[in-house]
């Protein structure tokens, strides 16, 4: 059998045994175990080079950086293919693929089985969060991809330092094959996976802690610290430790007197959470003294500290991060944390060896497209794939959080959630409590279909950002959140922004994310009990004088209005659309969103005035408890 080289510095009895078990399994040609050092990182690239699986980038445009293009096949997370495989299907919930633990097992032992033949396997130990963090989580993966293995050097603390941290404890075990052995004398391919989208499996088992992914070499399929790790099992561990892992961006923002806020995001997929946390604040607001800083763009873990204050963690150590549409006017942090040392797949390479994308610049005359065909601006297709991206250490963005790497994590202020709506959710409002703010974030959606004005497309409900990240019932999910809620002395203050609202010319109202600073302002100093606002049937509302316009010359007061008009007929219909989600989830829902289902549309009936047209009498303002106030 083949030698599993267990290094000297490796104490953990249950990962030798666990190596030893699935070497037998895969039948590795060699193990190797990574160590996360510089010189192992340069080599392995330098490695994947040679086979094709990488092209290296001209040094002088693009220092230290590859190309790598995937089979066709394989360029997403395959949301079908993705099972979590509870003992009890009803744990899943019906929004989970599900099977039975024995049966997957039955079903993947045997493609495991030889799975490795003629490749190496790369055994990762990493850390998800800070080294000595009381939230961070140890995992090991064995992988036969050298890619994965070096996209994980730059997602995650990994090598030696994961080992010495670990010693003899406990992580999450995380197998992953390519799907594609080769047998003596084949040649391999230099993207290899298993082209069938039905051979590949994503596969969590909770109880165990434990990941089988088989069939692809992409992105969340593949570097399993991420989705499956950081989100699907850490967020069955949360609810069963009470704490929470979400799929958040966290920002530090730095107001003039010097105050720092963090606020924790939610969006769904490619809905601009690298943008938001890299914000740049606006002229004005730069001068005055403004300040946002990035702890995170994709995941948060959050947990209450001993007094009860929550404190989130970014369990990731790089982007992986949406290229299409990435440039210097929409994310200039996001450029240059990607300008060396970056790892970059299905984009398109230009003839000087530097990489382009739809929306990265003017397009070259000529490129290679990430099939590896010759592309030039006349061809239909597009040169990158849409779901193209990058891969960069946190460390090399310019705004960097001081905290980033703290143990303690960042002190929450404010959640954030934002879905994808054409119409009916205005700009930016405030929930009444964690309750309401839960109903919230349980109900954003983003509409499938261009929707006609006035009328709602078809709305994909999608909770928290979580439908394809939880781990387990959504019903559940909705309890824990609502349950933490309770268990806190002073909860954060909830929100939900759109972004993404269209006025009957099918413009979008709000000028663009540029701006969202301004909203931003107004969710920060809302939360320290400073900014004013109204009270809506739905929540809280600034007026158009309650934030902060500067510098900002052609978005009218008429402008703003439209961004946050509420239509009483469309809420009522988009309340009564809500029970879609509620009755799917109805053996698992909490009371509670029934309930607050009923009081939205009691508020709904008997508030005379919706629009922000009318405004409501000063005696109604509110303004936050002086109490909340520090
Ligand atoms: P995941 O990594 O998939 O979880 O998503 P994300 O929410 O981090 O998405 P991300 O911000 O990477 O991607 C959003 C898309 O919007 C990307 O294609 C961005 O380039 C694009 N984008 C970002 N800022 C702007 C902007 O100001 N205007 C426009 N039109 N597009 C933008
Ligand atoms: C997402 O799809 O939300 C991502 C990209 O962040 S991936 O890691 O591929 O899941
Ligand atoms: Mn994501």
């Amino acid at each position: 059998m083949t030698d599993i080289n267990v290094p000297d510095g490796v104490s953990n009895k249950e990962l030798v045994r666990w190596v030893t078990e699935m070497v037998e399994l895969c039948k590795p040609d060699n193990v190797y175990w990574c160590d996360g050092s510089q010189e192992e990182y340069d080599r392995l690239c330098e490695e994947m080079v040679e086979a094709g699986t990488f092209i290296r980038l001209n040094p002088e445009k693009r220092p230290n950086s590859f190309l790598a293009r995937s089979h066709p096949s394989d360029v997403a997370r395959v949301e079908d293919r993705t099972y979590i495989c509870s003992i009890a299907k009803a744990d899943a919930g019906p929004t989970n693929n599900w099977m039975a633990p024995k049966e997957m097992k039955a079903t993947l032992t045997p493609k495991f089985d030889g799975s490795m033949k003629g490749r190496t396997m790369y055994v990762i130990p990493f850390c998800m969060g800070p080294i000595g963090s009381p939230i961070s989580m140890f995992g090991v993966q064995l992988s036969d991809s050298p890619y994965v293995a070096v996209n994980m050097r730059i997602m995650t603390r990994m090598g030696d330092q994961a080992v010495e941290a670990l010693g003899n404890g406990d992580f999450v075990h995380c197998l992953h094959s390519v799907g594609m052995p080769l047998e003596a004398g084949q040649e391999d391919v230099t993207w290899p996976c298993s082209p069938d989208p039905k051979n590949k499996y994503i596969v969590h088992f909770p109880e165990e802690r434990l990941i089988w992914s088989y069939g692809s070499g992409y992105g969340g399929n593949a570097l399993l610290g991420k989705k499956c790790l950081a989100l699907r099992i850490a967020s069955t561990v949360g609810r069963d430790e009470g704490w929470l892992a979400e799929h958040m961006l966290i920002v530090g923002v730095k107001s003039p007197d010097g105050r720092k806020d963090y606020v924790c995001a939610a969006f769904p997929s490619a809905c601009g959470k690298t943008n938001f946390a890299m914000l740049i604040p606006p002229k004005p607001f730069q001068e005055e003294g403004w300040e946002v800083t990035t702890v995170g763009d994709d995941i948060a873990w959050i947990k209450p500290d001993e007094n009860g204050r929550l404190h989130a963690i970014n369990p990731e150590a790089g982007f992986f991060g949406v290229a299409p549409g990435t440039n210097y006017e929409t994310n200039p942090n996001a450029m240059d944390s990607i300008k060396g040392n970056a790892i970059f797949t299905n984009v398109a390479l230009t003839d000087d060896g530097d990489v382009w994308w739809e929306g990265m610049g003017p397009a070259p005359e000529h490129a290679i497209d990430w099939h590896g065909n010759d592309w030039t601006p006349a061809s239909d297709k597009p040169a990158a794939h849409p779901n193209a991206r990058f891969t960069a250490p946190i460390t090399q963005c310019p705004v960097v959080d001081e905290n980033f790497d703290n143990p303690k994590g960042v002190p929450v202020s404010a959640f954030v959630f934002g879905g994808r709506r054409n119409s009916v959710v205005p700009l930016i409002q405030q929930s009444f409590n964690w309750a309401f703010g839960v109903y919230m974030a349980a109900t954003m959606g983003s509409e499938m279909t261009a929707a006609a004005f006035g009328n709602i497309g078809e709305v994909r409900r999608d909770p928290f950002a979580m439908l394809p990240f939880a781990g387990y019932h959504m019903g559940d999910y909705f309890g824990h959140w609502l349950d933490f809620g309770r268990n806190i002395p002073e909860p954060p203050r909830i929100f939900s922004v759109n972004w993404f609202r269209k006025g009957e010319d099918g413009k979008f109202l709000w000028p663009g994310f540029g701006e969202n600073m301004r909203v931003l302002k107004w969710i920060v100093e809302r939360a320290r009990g400073k900014s004013k606002g109204y009270e809506t049937p739905l929540g809280w509302m600034p007026r158009y004088e309650d934030m902060d316009w500067r510098g900002l010359e052609n978005f009218t007061r008429e402008d703003f209005e439209k961004a946050m008009h509420l239509d009483r007929d469309l809420w009522l219909k988009e309340i009564a659309m809500h029970d879609d989600l509620f009755f799917k989830l109805y053996d698992r829902l909490p009371k509670e969103m029934t309930f607050i289902r009923e009081l939205l549309l009691s508020n709904l009936w008997r508030s005379p005035e919706m629009g922000l047209a009318t405004p409501r009498p000063d005696e109604q303002e509110v303004v936050m408890a002086q109490a909340q106030a520090e």
